[in-house]
């Protein structure tokens, strides 16, 4: 069975993917057996889609990517969170499974989002949400799943620490620091979300959710961003064996999940000192595995590009085998319901 894709979005995201599925298409069927097509893109102009050789594909309408009874996976790589919304929201109404790299999405209307999946058997992957390529939230799902998470803590926004570091190394100032990192492509369409904390706060919710298996709300985040940070403030803090770093952190405690967002001073010596430029690390301790930590590119089109299609890939496979209604992340799977509930 060919599993039928229709993509919405294709900026630095979307276009990644694209590269990825014309590069690697075959070798997802021969080597794993998961056959995929591209039968739908939509965006706002035709450009990458034209780039791409998919053309002919193309609609300016998300409604035509919803009501095509071809699709079976919407990729929503629109951002924001409303039109996503109606996208995503649509799209599950309309039958499909969806993939999607929303933050503000996922920690906004996630478990309205989930709970329709639930109700109508579907499957909603998050993966590029949190981390661009670090695979975090499927071992938080199910790796980790058995353990009880005292901590899930780390850097989560590339840009901010591409900027840190810059900053610390070399002594760029905070508007070349953030030029650099819009250049490269690291930074959101507003970056206002990067340097105040925005985007590390979305994924920090979505991670403290399924870390902690609690609804954590965007607005239960105190968020601070790194506006104020000077080069000054990073040469006094190494001089005291200390980085800044944006840290993003999740705590139980005994009082309840603690969940912040602020620049911390992160000792020299500890591992998440040594995460510099765009790479992000996050940092999950568990009452049976201990302390784990996790690292790699957290922004840029082949980073989250990747973790984009790992998700439609596994996804896919679901559709292939009849059966793409997996173990939903926060499904509060223990509590006392009554049967008919179920
Ligand atoms: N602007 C985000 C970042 C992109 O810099 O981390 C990935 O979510």
């Amino acid at each position: 069975m060919t599993v039928k894709l229709g993509l919405v979005g294709t900026g630095t995201v979307g276009g990644g993917c694209l590269d990825i599925l014309s590069a690697h298409r075959d070798d997802f069927k021969r080597l794993n057996g998961i056959d995929v097509e591209l039968v739908r893109v939509c965006s706002r102009n035709s450009e990458t889609a034209a780039a791409h050789g998919v053309e002919d594909l193309f609609t300016t309408d998300f409604n035509d990517v919803i009501n095509d009874p071809e699709v079976d996976i919407v990729i929503e790589l629109i951002g924001g969170t409303t039109a996503a919304y109606d996208l995503v929201m649509g799209a599950l109404r309309a039958g499909k499974n969806v993939v999607t790299a929303n933050k503000a999405l996922m920690a906004t209307h996630g478990s309205e989002i989930l709970e329709l999946a639930r109700e109508k058997g579907l499957e909603v992957a998050f993966e590029a949400s949190v981390g661009g390529g670090i695979p975090i939230i499927g071992p938080l799902t199910h790796g980790l799943h058995a353990n009880g998470v005292s901590s899930v803590l780390g850097i989560v926004n590339g840009t901010t620490n591409y900027m840190l570091t810059r900053m610390s190394e070399t002594g760029a100032t905070y508007d070349d620091a953030l030029a650099e990192a819009q250049e490269k492509g690291f930074a959101e369409a507003d970056p206002t979300a990067d340097v105040d904390g925005f985007d590390a706060a979305a994924k920090i919710a979505i991670l403290s959710t399924i870390a902690f298996n609690t609804p954590v709300n965007l607005d239960d985040v105190y968020t601070e961003g790194i506006r104020n940070i000077m080069p000054t403030d990073l040469a006094a803090a190494k001089e005291m064996g200390y980085c800044v770093k944006l840290l993003a952190i999740g705590n139980r405690t005994d009082a309840g999940i603690d969940v912040r967002v602020h620049p911390t001073m992160v000792p020299l010596s500890h591992p998440l000192a040594t995460v510099n430029g765009v790479f992000n690390a996050i940092y999950v301790v568990g009452d049976a595995v201990g302390e784990t930590m996790f690292f790699g590119e957290g922004a840029g089109a082949g980073a989250a590009a990747s973790a984009v299609m790992g998700d439609v890939l596994e996804v896919a496979r679901h559709v292939q085998q009849g059966c793409t209604n997996q173990v939903i992340p926060g499904n509060d799977g223990l509590s006392l319901v009554p049967m008919e509930e179920l």
